[in-house]
C-alpha cells in the first residue's frame, strides 16, 4: 500500500507533553465501568449534543495517507475542519502512535464536547508482524491459534494507537473465483463461526478499556461471499434458509461472544442492498440478537446505493440507511445530509440518537473517554511491534496452517544433510508475497522467504542453489492496482532445468501473488497463472522428486500437478516467518497436521463448490447415463476434500460407538472413536464429526460438519476421543420459520475428512 502524505501531520503542528504514558506500559485498564453507569453517562452526554454534534459522530474519514477503498473526493482542509468542530466521529486508516495522537487532540482539544475519534484499521492477520491470511489460520482447525494470532495482532494495533479492527471477516464461501477467499475461514459454516469467535476473542479480551485489545467487527453483513460467478461486489440472491442456515450463524455467534461492531457488505440481496436492510439489521441484528453495538457502513455502501438504483441522490441514501440500522458512514459523506432532513421532519431525530448512543456506548467501552490517548504510547510502540515473541507466535501459527495434500512415497521430510537442493521459482525468494493482501502495517519485503528458511534449516546452505525462473508479474504489484503476468518471456527456464537436473530434490514454489487476493481480485481461472506450468512440467522432465510448495489465497486448481509431482504442500500467504515455517515442515522440525477448510476443485467450472451440498432429486448414479446431477467432463467430487491433510504419519479410525441409537428431546447423546497413530512419528490428528439429516421439512445437506477435537498420539498409541451431541446441533431454520431440530433418523460419520469416516446412525425422538 502506498503511502501518501500524512496531512494530517502536516496540517497539525502542535506540541505535546503530558499526555503519554510511562515507556512502554500498558495502561491499566479503566476501572470496571459497568453497563449501567455506562448508559448513564452516554445519556448524559447525549443530552448535551447539539443535532450537528449527533451527525458528526456518525461520520468516518479515511486518512488520505493509506486507503483502502476508490481515492475520496472533498478538500483535506475541509476534513481537518470539521474534526476540530466535532462532526467527525471516527478515522480509518490513520495508524501510528503518534500520527493518532495528533488526529485525536485535533478533536478533543478543538470541539467543544471534547469527545474522542475512534480510530479503525483494517487490522486482518497482524498489524506489522503477519499472521498467515485467515484463510490458511482456518487450516490449522484450533480456535486457540486463531484468538493468539487475533491477541498479538490486537496488541501491536492498539499500541500504535488504534482502537477498532475491520475484522474478523466471517463471510462463507463457496467460490475460488472470489478473491476475498483468503479472508475468512473457508466454505464451512461451524468451522467459520469457531473460528470467528476465537478471533473476536483474541481481539477484544476481556476488557474493551485495556490499551492492549481493540474492538473487532464482524463483516461482512451478510452474505457478501455468495456474488454471482465469484465477481466482487456482485448480486447475490440466496433464500432465507441458507441466509439463516449457512450465512447468518457466525454473526449470531459473534454478537453472543460481544462482538462490539458489525459491518454492512457492499452487496444486495434479492434486490434490497444489505446496507438499507431493515430486515437484517434491525430485525434480526439488533431485534432478534439483541446487538448493542454499532454497525458500519463499508466504503461508501450508502454512497454506492445510488449507483445500485434504490436511492436517488445521497440524501435518499442516507434516509434509507439510518431508518435501516447503518449507524456510522464510511467514506460516504451521505449522512451530513441529515441534518436538514430531521430540520425538515423527514427523518426522526429518534433515529439519529439510537445511532449516536450505539457509537457513543462503544467509545466508553474503550476507556475513550477516561484517557482519549491511552492507546497512542510511541514508547509503548517500539517495544510491542515485531518483538520476538509475536515474531515466535507467528511461526508457530504459521506452521500449524501448512497442509500437507501429496507425499508419495515419503519423499518428505527431506533431510538436513547429505541432500543437493534445488529451490526453484520466483515466489521462493519473495520476502514480499508470505505477507498476503490485506497486511495492514506489514513493512514491504518484511518477511522470511522460503529460501531464506531452507538456507537457515540445512547444515551446509552451499548445498541450496536457487533457481528464480521466469519472472511471473511484470510491471507493478500493489494492493489498488491489477496484476500483469508474463506469459511470453521464457528466460529462466533453461537455469531452473539446469539447476533441477544437478540436484537430488527440487523444492518449487509455485501459486499466487499475494495481491492476486483479497478484495477487488475475482478470477475466471484459478490454476496457475503465467508461465508456472510450463516450467514445473521442464523441471519435472528432470528430476521426478519435486515438492511443490503452494503460496495462495484460494483453492487452486492444481489437477495437473497433483497427477505428476510426488508431493505438495499447501502454505498459503503465511505471514512474516513464512520460510522459518516452511522449512520447519519441510525438514521434519514440525510434522504438518492443518487440514483444508476449502474444497480444491478439479476444475473452475465445478464452482460453487462444497461438501456440505444438497443431495438433489437426481444424485450422481450410473455415470455413464446422462439423467443425473452431474458433469459430462468431470467428477462431481473436488480433487481434494474439505477437512483434507496429511501428516508425516498416519492414523486408523476404529470402534466408532454411540451411548444410544436414539437422542430424546432434553437428552445427549456421547459419541466415541479410537484414533492409533500407526506410523512411526508423533503427529496431530483433526477428527471431525459430520451428520446428515435424512428427511427434513426442507432439503438438508449430504453433510455437514458438527464438531472437531485435534489430538496428538504418540507412534503406537491410541487415543478415545469424545463427542456430545444435543438436539441444539441438529437444529436447522425450518419450513416453517423456525430454529428447531425435526425428529427423525440421522446418518452420522467421524473420520479424517469429509469424505472419509467410519458411519454410524441414530434417531431424534
Ligand atoms: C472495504 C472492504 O470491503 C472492507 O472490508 C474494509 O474494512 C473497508 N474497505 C475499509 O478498508
Amino acid at each position: 500500500m502506498k503511502r501518501f502524505v500524512n496531512y494530517l501531520l502536516i496540517a497539525v503542528a502542535i506540541a505535546f507533553s503530558g499526555c503519554v504514558k510511562k515507556a512502554g506500559e500498558p495502561a491499566a485498564p479503566a476501572a470496571n465501568v459497568s453497563g449501567q453507569e455506562i448508559e448513564k453517562k452516554v445519556d448524559a452526554l447525549l443530552a448535551k449534543m447539539t443535532l450537528e454534534e449527533k451527525i458528526g459522530q456518525l461520520n468516518q474519514y479515511t486518512s488520505r495517507w493509506e486507503m483502502t477503498g476508490p481515492a475520496p473526493g472533498g478538500d483535506e482542509n475541509q476534513v481537518l475542519q470539521e474534526i476540530k468542530s466535532g462532526r467527525v466521529g471516527s478515522m480509518l486508516n490513520v495508524t501510528g502512535a503518534q500520527a493518532t495522537l495528533e488526529a485525536q487532540k485535533l478533536a478533543v482539544e478543538n470541539s467543544r464536547l471534547k469527545i474522542p475519534m475512534i480510530f479503525g484499521y483494517d487490522v486482518i492477520h497482524g498489524y506489522k508482524t503477519m499472521f498467515p491470511i485467515p484463510l490458511g489460520e482456518a487450516a490449522s482447525w484450533d480456535p486457540q491459534v486463531a484468538e493468539l494470532s487475533a491477541r498479538v495482532a490486537a496488541k501491536e494495533a492498539a499500541a500504535a494507537g488504534l482502537h477498532w479492527t475491520f475484522a474478523p471477516m466471517m463471510d462463507i464461501s463457496r467460490d475460488a473465483r472470489w478473491g476475498r477467499v483468503m479472508e475468512g475461514s473457508g466454505e464451512d459454516t461451524f468451522l467459520g463461526t469457531q473460528m470467528a469467535v476465537a478471533r473476536i476473542k483474541g481481539f477484544q479480551g476481556d476488557n474493551l478499556a485495556s490499551t492492549e485489545t481493540v474492538a473487532a467487527c464482524a463483516k461482512h453483513y451478510a452474505a457478501y461471499g455468495f456474488a454471482e460467478g465469484g465477481r466482487d461486489y456482485n448480486t447475490v440472491d440466496i433464500s432465507e434458509a441458507t441466509l439463516r442456515n449457512v450465512v447468518l450463524p457466525p454473526f449470531k455467534a459473534a454478537v453472543e461472544a460481544g462482538v462490539a461492531t458489525v459491518m454492512n457488505s457492499f452487496n444486495e440481496i434479492g434486490g434490497m442492498p444489505a446496507t438499507i436492510s431493515t430486515h437484517l439489521l434491525r430485525d434480526i441484528l439488533k431485534g432478534e440478537w439483541g446487538f448493542d453495538g454499532f454497525v458500519v457502513s463499508d466504503w461508501n455502501s450508502i454512497g454506492e446505493l445510488i449507483p445500485h438504483g434504490v436511492a436517488a441522490n445521497k440524501e435518499e441514501a442516507a434516509r434509507l440507511a439510518i431508518t435501516a440500522g447503518s449507524d456510522m458512514d464510511m467514506e460516504g459523506a451521505c449522512y451530513i445530509t441529515l441534518k436538514e432532513q430531521v430540520e425538515k421532519g423527514v427523518v426522526k431525530e429518534a433515529l439519529i440518537d439510537d445511532a449516536v448512543r450505539r457509537i457513543l456506548r462503544i467509545k466508553f467501552r474503550l476507556g475513550l473517554f477516561d484517557d482519549p490517548y491511552q492507546y497512542s504510547d510511541p514508547e509503548r510502540e517500539k517495544n510491542t511491534l515485531l518483538s520476538p515473541e509475536n515474531l515466535a507466535a507467528a511461526r508457530e501459527v504459521a506452521r500449524k496452517s501448512i497442509v500437507l495434500l501429496k507425499n508419495e512415497g515419503g519423499l518428505l521430510p527431506l533431510k538436513k544433510e547429505g541432500q543437493r537442493i534445488a529451490v526453484i521459482g520466483e515466489l521462493a525468494a519473495s520476502k514480499d508475497v508470505p505477507l498476503g493482501s490485506w497486511r495492514a502495517s506489514a513493512d514491504p519485503n518484511s518477511a522470511v522467504s522460503l529460501l531464506e528458511g531452507i538456507q537457515k534449516a540445512v547444515s551446509n546452505p552451499a548445498a541450496v542453489t536457487f533457481a528464480k525462473g521466469p519472472d511471473y508479474i511484470v510491471g507493478q504489484r500493489a494492493f489498488q492496482t491489477k496484476l500483469q503476468y508474463n506469459t511470453t518471456n521464457r528466460q529462466g527456464i533453461a537455469e531452473a532445468v539446469a539447476a533441477a537436473r544437478n540436484a537430488s530434490v527440487v523444492v518449487m514454489a509455485l501459486g499466487e501473488d499475494c495481491f492476486q487476493t483479497g478484495e477487488g481480485r475475482s478470477q475466471t481461472e484459478i490454476g496457475l497463472k503465467g508461465l508456472q506450468q510450463e516450467l514445473l512440467d521442464a523441471v519435472y522432465q528432470v528430476n521426478k522428486n519435486v515438492v511443490v510448495v503452494l503460496m495462495n489465497g484460494r483453492p487452486l486448481e492444481i489437477t495437473r500437478m497433483a497427477g505428476t509431482v510426488p508431493s505438495i504442500v499447501e502454505a498459503w500467504h503465511l505471514g512474516s516467518e513464512a520460510g522459518n515455517a516452511i522449512a520447519d515442515v519441510l525438514f521434519g522440525d514440525y510434522n504438518p497436521a492443518g487440514k483444508l477448510p476449502v474444497s480444491f476443485p478439479r476444475a473452475v467450472g465445478q464452482l460453487p463448490l462444497y461438501y456440505n451440498h444438497k443431495n438433489t432429486g437426481r444424485p450422481t448414479g450410473d455415470e455413464n447415463v446422462v439423467f443425473w446431477s452431474q458433469y459430462n467432463d468431470q467428477p462431481n467430487t473436488p480433487l481434494f476434500p474439505f477437512g483434507y491433510g496429511l501428516s508425516y504419519t498416519t492414523f486408523s479410525y476404529e470402534e466408532l460407538k454411540m451411548s444410544s441409537e436414539t437422542l430424546a428431546k432434553n437428552g445427549t447423546l456421547q459419541v466415541s472413536v479410537k484414533v492409533k497413530n500407526t506410523g512411526s512419528v508423533a503427529g496431530e490428528e483433526v477428527v471431525q464429526l459430520y451428520l446428515r439429516d435424512l428427511v427434513g421439512s426442507l432439503t438438508r445437506p449430504v453433510k455437514e460438519l458438527k464438531g472437531f477435537e485435534k489430538v496428538m498420539i504418540q507412534p503406537g498409541e491410541t487415543k478415545e476421543v469424545q463427542f456430545t451431541l444435543t438436539p441444539a446441533d441438529l437444529a436447522f431454520f425450518t419450513a416453517q420459520g423456525k430454529w428447531e431440530a425435526e425428529p427423525g433418523d440421522f446418518k452420522l460419520w467421524v473420520g479424517p475428512n469429509s469424505a472419509e469416516g467410519l458411519e454410524a446412525a441414530f434417531t431424534l425422538q
